[in-house]
């Protein structure tokens, strides 16, 4: 890639984005992102960005329409003022649990953001994590799909005890626990859950045997936290002594920083992909940042070079 490399950010994580441009060891691009009078987002580039390598670092944390409306509007814009080439840096990808109807008449989020992204004039996404892989193969256009599970085990090898137990909290999350498991050299225990009803997690069985070590619940994302504290109430019953969480994403939706505060969890392990919220209580929460795996995949795909080295 001959242009320049040129990111911008809209605002829904600035130190992120800072964080990334420290790595980068350059400045942000110069936009404005805000507000008309009548409520709708407005985009304007200050800068030239004629055929540069244009990067938009945007998270699709809450208010999510609000940060998606501004990832389009500044693709748009970029598009408009012949970027060589856009690439959506997106470490949270929302509407990815709306990634296939669940009954009748129900739309596929996770499909619809993807065609709004690539109509908007992406080139490329960078993202961290996807809920459903599946939901790369959403978009028409080329997808780094980078995970965190390599920065979430290599920190339990350095902070956590001797004897720990990997745990997937449901079905859909047994190659990550496994992945993680083999990364931590420890053990495996797969819950079985359902959800009785929208955001209603309940557990039903465990394999694997927990009593007296250390059980880490690894996730993709925490949301209600509802999956986390019946897990961790399981795990209690059978005998773990400590329970730890280890997420890529931290929604921390409504009461959940609370509700993880009451619950039988010690600690819990997330990256920074999405702010952790203003309020409620932290203690138990330690982030952990992606910028140094984002800013190195930015500068890779900049240089044209292969991103498969991040993976180990
Ligand atoms: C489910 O398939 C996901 O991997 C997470 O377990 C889930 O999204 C967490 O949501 P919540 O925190 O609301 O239970």
């Amino acid at each position: 890639m001959d242009g320049r490399l040129q990111v911008f950010t809209g605002t829904s994580h600035p130190r992120l984005a800072d964080d990334i441009m420290a790595e980068l060891g350059t400045p942000l691009g110069r936009a404005l992102v805000g507000k008309w009078k009548n409520g709708e987002t407005r985009v304007k580039l200050d800068e030239n960005v004629r055929g540069s390598d244009v990067f938009v670092i945007q998270s699709m944390c809450d208010p999510v329409d609000h940060h998606l409306m501004e990832l389009l509007l500044i693709i748009d814009a970029a598009r408009r003022a012949s970027a060589a080439r856009i690439t959506a840096v997106i470490p949270y990808y929302a509407y990815a649990k709306q990634e296939k109807k669940t009954s009748g008449r129900e739309p596929i989020a996770a499909k619809l953001v993807a065609n709004l992204i690539g109509a908007a004039g992406a080139d490329r996404v960078l993202t961290v994590d996807l809920h459903a892989p599946a939901i790369e193969g959403f978009f028409d256009i080329p997808v780094d799909h980078l995970r965190a599970t390599p920065l979430l085990a290599r920190h339990c090898n350095r902070s956590c005890p001797e004897s720990i137990v990997a745990v997937s909290p449901d079905a859909g999350g047994v190659a990550r626990a496994e992945e993680f498991r083999v990364r931590t050299g420890s053990s495996l225990a797969i819950i079985s859950k359902r959800h009785p009803g929208p955001d209603v997690t309940e557990t039903l069985e465990m394999v694997g045997d927990v009593a007296g070590k250390t059980a880490i619940i690894v996730d993709d994302m925490i949301s209600t936290a509802g999956t986390l504290a019946t897990a961790a109430e399981l795990l209690r019953e059978r005998g773990a002594e400590q329970i730890i969480a280890a997420a890529t994403h931290g929604v921390f939706a409504a009461n959940a920083l609370d509700l993880i505060d009451r619950s039988p969890i010690d600690r819990v392990f997330a990256t920074d992909t999405i702010p952790l919220p203003p309020d409620g209580p932290r203690d138990k929460i330690e982030m952990i940042t992606v910028a140094p795996l984002l800013a190195e995949a930015i500068m890779r795909i900049h240089k044209d070079l292969s991103i498969s080295a991040l993976f180990t």
